[in-house]
């Protein structure tokens, strides 16, 4: 006989949503759906889940709720006008947004009588449903080991701890890599293109550079966390005329050179900062000087 699973609501059924209702529902959970637009839970009900006519009533018909909405704006416009149902519930939250919308959140939740569980999901819709990708998970500890269990059916998890920015800031820096890693790909196809080599020829190349990445932080993790830039075996001075270099094939290509003219400013700030001997890792101090001003 299969085990009681828990029962389960989730609210919102973009692409994330919907994935994680079907994950649900493959391992036997009961599951309550809400999404503003309707129609978009009508395969699912087929499948076995309930449809909420209301907010307040997928609220109610679990203490386990989960959120995949677009932002936490969107969450505050879908919870703001059902706060009195709010009270007992365990919101799990996986609609992305900043660490500090995430605590803001959870100060929230905590005054209408409900718990705030940070999610930050690491995965697309189409991984999820196994423990191949994990999610950041932050909050209360006792809530996350509750019901580690149940969001385990969704991905693997991560817990980073009590504060409930951390998951939204452990994704978002998941992301700052994950954007310019792409985009500088995309970059690099258009100045390909412009000389006639096409994405496929690329692909191996793209993939081994993008594959030598952890070598690269490998060795320079510990020198940075040292606060020690030596230009042993690279130096700053090298990387800007490598960088001129990429700008200047760029330019060549046709092609917009805005990417690493950008990348160019912030090396030469390094060099005009005294960094010109040291290594290209000397560019984190670069960041931080930003922040102080
Ligand atoms: N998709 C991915 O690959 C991926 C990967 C990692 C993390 N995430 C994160 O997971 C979350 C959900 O992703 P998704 O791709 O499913 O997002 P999505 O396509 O933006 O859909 C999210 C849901 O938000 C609802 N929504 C948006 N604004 C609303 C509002 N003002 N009032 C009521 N409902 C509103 C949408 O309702 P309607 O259906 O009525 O429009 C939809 O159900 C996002 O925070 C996203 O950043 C997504």
């Amino acid at each position: 006989m299969r085990e009681q699973q828990q029962s389960v609501t989730v609210i919102g059924l973009g692409p994330m949503g919907r994935a994680m209702v079907g994950a649900f529902l493959d391992a036997g959970h009961e599951v309550t759906v809400w999404n503003r637009t309707a129609s978009r839970a009508d395969e699912l009900v087929a499948r076995g889940a309930r449809r909420a006519a209301t907010v307040e009533e997928a609220l109610a018909a679990n203490e386990l709720v989960v959120l995949s909405l677009t932002d936490y704006d969107a969450m505050y416009a879908v919870l703001e006008p059902a706060t009195a149902s709010l009270n007992g519930r365990i919101l799990v939250n996986l609609s992305s947004d900043t660490p500090d919308r995430a605590r803001a959140a959870a100060e929230w939740a905590a005054g209408h009588g409900a718990r705030h569980l940070t999610g930050g999901v690491q995965s697309s819709p189409s991984t999820i449903g196994g423990p191949d990708v994990s999610t950041y998970y932050s909050g209360p500890k006792d809530v996350f080991e509750a019901h580690q269990g149940t969001l385990e059916v969704l991905t693997g998890t991560d817990y980073k701890g009590e504060d409930p920015g951390l998951a939204a800031l452990y994704y978002q820096l998941q992301m700052d890599m994950f954007w310019t890693g792409l985009v500088s790909w995309l970059h690099a196809l258009a100045v390909a293109d412009a000389n006639g080599i096409s994405a496929e020829e690329l692909l191996p190349h793209a993939s081994e550079t993008f594959a030598s990445m952890p070598q690269f932080l490998g060795f320079y993790t510990p020198r940075i966390d040292a606060g020690e830039h030596p230009g042993d075996v690279d130096r700053l001075a090298m990387g800007v005329a490598s960088v001129a270099h990429v700008l200047h094939t760029t330019r060549d290509a046709g092609v917009d050179p805005a990417l690493p003219a950008a990348m160019l400013g912030i090396f030469e700030r390094g060099m005009a900062g005294g960094h010109a001997g040291d290594s290209v890792t000397s560019l984190v101090e670069v960041f931080r000087e930003a922040v102080a001003r």
